[in-house]
């Protein structure tokens, strides 16, 4: 089974990474035999959606697609049981990368939501302690949208764990707003993130048995 996991940030090694490096472990500690893919969207040129429309009549296709490398990726994502997105916050939104990785992806709705019944788990990062949640929603609205599965965590105590894979820089104090990406980390957001993975590989084998 092809697990796939999109770093939204157009920067390689930071928080995004991170979240993404740690729900991979996670993955890992339910089973090593799922082929796990990672993605960086930044390797992917994708042109933005022009509402050209074309993708409502058949045979459903982007013409952009012609020209660009959507294509590449759009074969990773089809072939996949599940995908994981963590995505940085942009001013309350997810990045444009990843904005423009799900407008690009309204002909798979349109081909007859190809997407339905993929596991799909959101994750995000953000500069401020609060704002992740706007990002999950956009990832959580573009994956209802699709018919996927949404995956939610039950991590330890209700209590005092969160249930959201939102990291921040600002944990401690504007310290760490530097310092992250530098070998320190959101320790908590990291767990979140390993359970969120684990949740996903444990439900794969739940469903695919
Ligand atoms: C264009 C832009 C807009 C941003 N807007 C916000 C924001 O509204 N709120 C916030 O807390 N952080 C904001 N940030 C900070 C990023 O969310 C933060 O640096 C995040 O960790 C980036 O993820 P990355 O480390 O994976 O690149 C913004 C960063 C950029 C570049």
């Amino acid at each position: 089974m092809k697990i796939t996991l999109i770093v939204g940030s157009p920067r390689k090694n930071k928080s995004c990474n991170y979240l993404i490096d740690q729900a991979i472990e996670g993955i890992k500690s339910i089973n090593n035999n799922f082929d796990i893919n990672k993605i960086q969207i930044s390797d992917y040129k994708i042109t933005p959606c022009n509402g050209c429309d074309q993708c409502l009549r058949p045979p459903n296709d982007c013409p952009l697609a012609e020209n660009d490398e959507i294509k590449k990726i759009e074969e990773l994502i089809l072939e996949s049981s599940a995908i994981l997105i963590a995505a940085p916050n942009y001013f309350g939104s997810v990045s444009s990368q990843i904005k423009v990785l799900i407008d690009r992806s309204r002909p798979w709705k349109m081909k007859d939501y190809l997407l339905k019944d993929v596991i799909f788990a959101p994750l995000a990062s953000t500069g401020l302690r609060n704002g992740g949640e706007g990002v999950i929603s956009d990832l959580i609205n573009f994956a209802l949208i699709q018919g996927m599965i949404i995956v939610g965590n039950i991590l330890g105590s209700p209590i005092l764990e969160g249930n959201i894979p939102i990291t921040s820089l600002q944990k401690y104090n504007l310290k760490e707003f530097i310092n992250l990406g530098k070998g320190e980390h959101d320790e908590l957001a990291g767990k979140i993130s390993f359970h969120l993975g684990k949740r996903v590989a444990e439900l794969l084998l739940k469903i695919n048995n």
